[in-house]
């Protein structure tokens, strides 16, 4: 499903965080947010999911569109989650919970699965992820790549059209980035569009199809990752040169 945003301002009190944002991500893409701190790419991630209310504009995601001029109702926002999964760089995992147990809950009581079912789209999801022998540990038992591999399961769970992540590899090593890096191209062989805020370059250039540079709240460049080699504003050029 394609992602379309118009018009969309976002505020934090009297804070501006996202100023008149359009962009258009086909279906498929792995669309990566660059820009420094404070750009605002958390927030548009968030209005994603519409983990943040925008003032204003539209958002088409998922088959779903919003207009933020009009109210929303709850229903419609637990509807979007369904199909808008999001990876946290703090992996927020239930701590009480065991690796399966982490996994099949919101399936269960979100999509109405049986235990049954939600146990055997489980135990798929773990074994392509090779946590298949973990699946009754707690999450403080594990690795930080382990933890964050779970997270990514978790969110496979619901079958989501798009899947977000925000900094996703900012704790993990080398190594674990690099898995993480395979499991994101997996994915995009689903048809799963993905879209990805991160600070480091490397992983980017491995992930992107698409990208948007940010600065102030406002989007500076659009486009595949041809930008990558040839950026056509001074700003990013500088950024990419850190
Ligand atoms: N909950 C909040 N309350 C008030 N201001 C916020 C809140 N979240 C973000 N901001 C502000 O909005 C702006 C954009 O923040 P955002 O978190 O989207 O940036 P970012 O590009 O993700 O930065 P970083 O790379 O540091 O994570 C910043 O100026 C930030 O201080
Ligand atoms: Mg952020």
């Amino acid at each position: 499903m394609s992602i379309q945003l118009k018009g969309i301002n976002c505020y934090y009190g009297s804070q501006q965080a996202l100023c008149n944002i359009r962009l258009y991500c086909p279906e498929g893409e792995i669309l990566v947010l660059l820009g420094p701190s404070g750009a605002g790419k958390s927030s548009l991630l968030r209005v994603l999911n519409l983990l943040e209310m925008p003032g204003s504009g539209i958002l088409q995601i998922a088959g779903h569109r919003f207009d933020f001029n009009e109210n929303l109702s709850e229903n419609i926002i637990r509807e979007l989650r369904k199909n808008v999964g999001m990876v946290f760089q703090q992996y927020h995992l239930w701590p009480h919970l065991s690796v399966m147990q982490n996994l099949i809950e919101a399936p269960c009581w979100l999509l109405g699965l049986s235990k049954q079912e939600a146990r055997f789209r489980a135990e798929k999801l773990l074994a392509r992820l090779r946590l298949q022998n973990f699946s009754d540990r707690y999450p403080l038992h594990l690795s930080g790549g382990q933890q964050q591999r779970v997270a990514i399961a978790r969110a496979l769970m619901m079958e989501p059209k798009v899947l977000l992540f925000d900094e996703p590899t900012a704790a993990l090593d080398p190594e674990i980035t690099a898995q993480v890096v395979d499991i994101i191209r997996e994915l995009s062989e689903t048809g799963i569009t993905q879209v990805i805020v991160t600070h480091e370059l490397e992983f980017a250039r491995k992930t992107a199809t698409r990208l948007i540079y940010m600065e102030n709240g406002k989007i500076i460049e659009e486009g595949d990752c041809n930008l990558f080699k040839h950026p056509k504003t001074e700003a990013f050029a500088h950024y990419l040169s850190h």
